[in-house]
């Protein structure tokens, strides 16, 4: 089985970690298993966990894991933001308590984005499908999203989770299109972009479609909602001294990561207007990575993929 993806600033996520032998780890997004391969070689008798949505990347860790004979790395097909139940159910408070830390490293996989059958690319025609889990119902697929939501609601989706300036306009022409024949392929939604997006866009820095296709598998995946669920479950999971690391790959993504670091990093809370504090929050969280880690010029170079990317490291206090 072929699964392509080079894992982005391996060397800053594993420092940023701090790995420790005898810990163990939790790779929420194992993907090509770039980041769990490297993290079980280097902790000893600690264990790792890697969990994914899409089981051709648990597939593919699978087949690696055997070849390569670790012996200490645990796989499971679930949605992180289950996590705190996948731990519970798979693990006894010694393994709990012994974490050394969590990494998310977000988005989708290089082997996703080629991937003919899933439809995450505009640059190849196949089914709008977009979902990381292949197994998920009927009604989570871009397909669905864009055949049954109206105008209106897909112009918001745009606009929120794509920061798309033409929002409307897109929206109008896939209802205009949605009343001569359902919308299927990435290519008939692309035609669709480009017919409405003025032609000086379509030569600017990015395709045109790209922030409707980012807004649309956003919106599938519920990917800022389980971000948010995730990052409190993991607060609460790690122990004291334990780090948490986080790398993604737009602002949407990243301003949730910075947000809650930022918020989990303060003993109050409370809006400025308050005389004295009411909240009683105490900070759980050192925010590490006071400048945000990117990958080096040789890296971006290298692995053109890995340009948008921005590392934020936390320690459980
Ligand atoms: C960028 S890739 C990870 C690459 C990996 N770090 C490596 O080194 O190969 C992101 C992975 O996260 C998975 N993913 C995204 N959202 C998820 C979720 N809510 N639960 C579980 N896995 C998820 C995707 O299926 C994808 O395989």
């Amino acid at each position: 089985m072929t699964y392509n993806h080079i894992p982005v600033m391996l060397e800053e996520v594993i420092q940023g970690l701090n790995l420790q032998k005898g810990k163990n780890y939790i790779d929420c997004t194992l993907g090509g298993a770039g980041y769990t391969l490297k993290i079980a070689q280097n902790i000893g008798d600690g264990k790792v966990l890697g969990i994914d949505l899409d089981t051709k990347a648990i597939k593919n860790a699978e087949e690696k894991i055997k070849k390569s004979k670790i012996k200490n790395i645990i796989l499971t097909h679930d949605n992180f933001k289950n996590l705190s139940q996948i731990v519970k159910k798979n693990f006894k408070q010694e393994w709990i308590k012994n974490i050394g830390g969590i990494i998310f490293d977000l988005g989708l996989s290089s082997a996703q984005l080629e991937d003919r059958s899933r439809g995450f690319s505009f640059l190849v025609d196949a089914a709008l499908i977009m979902n990381f889990n292949q197994e998920a119902e009927e009604n989570k697929t871009a397909d669905y999203i864009l055949n049954n939501y109206s105008e209106k609601e897909l112009a918001e989706i745009f606009e929120k989770y794509g920061e798309e300036r033409f929002a409307k306009r897109i929206a109008r022409g896939i209802e205009e299109q949605k009343q001569i024949s359902p919308i299927k392929t990435t290519f008939q939604l692309v035609e669709i972009i480009k017919k409405v997006v003025p032609k000086k866009f379509h030569y600017a820095k990015i395709h045109p479609a790209t922030k409707v296709f980012q807004a649309l598998r956003i919106s599938v995946n519920d990917e800022l909602t389980n971000l948010l669920l995730v990052l409190k479950d993991s607060l609460a999971l790690l122990p004291s001294g334990s780090r948490l690391a986080v790398v993604s790959f737009h602002s949407l993504e990243d301003r949730l990561v910075k947000n809650f670091f930022r918020q989990e990093a303060k003993d109050c809370i409370c809006p400025p207007s308050y005389p004295a504090c009411r909240c009683q929050h105490k900070a759980r969280l050192k925010i590490l990575t006071k400048k945000i880690i990117q990958p080096t010029e040789q890296e971006v170079e290298s692995n053109p993929r890995s340009r948008s990317a921005k590392l934020r490291v936390a320690e459980k206090i």
